[in-house]
């Protein structure tokens, strides 16, 4: 163990309950698989192309991108059914206590530790999971506007891509902030992977 990170080590953190590891295994893999696939996709506007990888990789782009959203519905409906999640993720009328803590044991060199609590990191989910709600949201728009039996595409989705397309950059510093921040505590020896138990 580091010195001087007794609060944050020593206690254990809760365990995170099941519908949190099954959200999370469903929204992680979802966004992850979407944002690294977009990077070789190729859309094809007038025919759907299953002879391509760029193709493949869009059209999977397509069916995965709808289950994500679902998934981010889910978990939606979930913030909305408990006050005490909504006010862990989107600490707008306080508590701002948990984060000005953290705040100061970052200032202090001292790593938070994780779990299911509110604090910085549950802030920063929160704003991550406003992000890819944003590409779920326009991107399953687009799902609805793709052209059928050879037309071009319409006006709505000339608007619909570009504001797809705006939440890309967001998404990749929160992705990469995420995984750069499990691997911290994975390298502390915290027992961060729990959420990927699902049973
Ligand atoms: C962009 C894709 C991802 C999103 C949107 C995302 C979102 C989230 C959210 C919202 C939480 C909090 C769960 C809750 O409070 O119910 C969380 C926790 C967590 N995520 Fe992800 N995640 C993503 C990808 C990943 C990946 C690829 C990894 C693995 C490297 C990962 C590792 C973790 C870990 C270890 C926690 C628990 C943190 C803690 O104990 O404080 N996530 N994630
Ligand atoms: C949670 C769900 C989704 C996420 C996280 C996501 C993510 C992304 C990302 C990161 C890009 C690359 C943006 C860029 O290069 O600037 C992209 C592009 C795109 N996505 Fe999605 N997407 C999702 C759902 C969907 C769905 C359901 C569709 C429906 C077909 C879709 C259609 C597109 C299109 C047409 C592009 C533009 C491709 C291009 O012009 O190169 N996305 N998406």
């Amino acid at each position: 163990m580091v010195q001087g990170d007794e609060d944050s080590t020593q206690i254990p953190p809760p365990a995170w309950p099941r519908e949190a590891r099954w959200l999370h295994a469903g929204i992680a893999f979802g966004v992850t698989w979407q944002i690294w696939s977009s990077l070789w996709m190729t859309p094809q506007w007038e025919h759907a192309d299953y002879g391509s990888l760029g193709g493949l990789l869009f059209n999977a782009h397509a069916w995965i991108g709808l289950m994500t959203a679902l998934f981010i519905l889910w978990q939606w409906l979930w913030i909305a059914s408990d006050r005490r999640i909504r006010r862990q993720f989107f600490p707008w009328s306080g508590p701002w206590q948990p984060v000005l803590a953290d705040l100061a044991a970052l200032a202090r060199g001292r790593l938070p530790g994780g779990g299911p609590r509110p604090g910085l990191a549950a802030l920063v989910h929160g704003l991550g999971l406003l992000a890819i709600t944003w590409m779920a949201l326009t991107g399953s728009a687009i799902y609805f506007f793709l052209p059928q039996g050879g037309a071009l595409p319409g006006r709505a989705l000339e608007t619909l891509v570009p504001l797809h397309k705006l939440g890309n950059l967001v998404v990749w510093i929160y992705w990469c902030g995420h995984v750069a921040m499990t691997l911290l505590h994975a390298l502390r020896r915290e027992p961060i992977w729990s959420i990927f138990r699902l049973w």
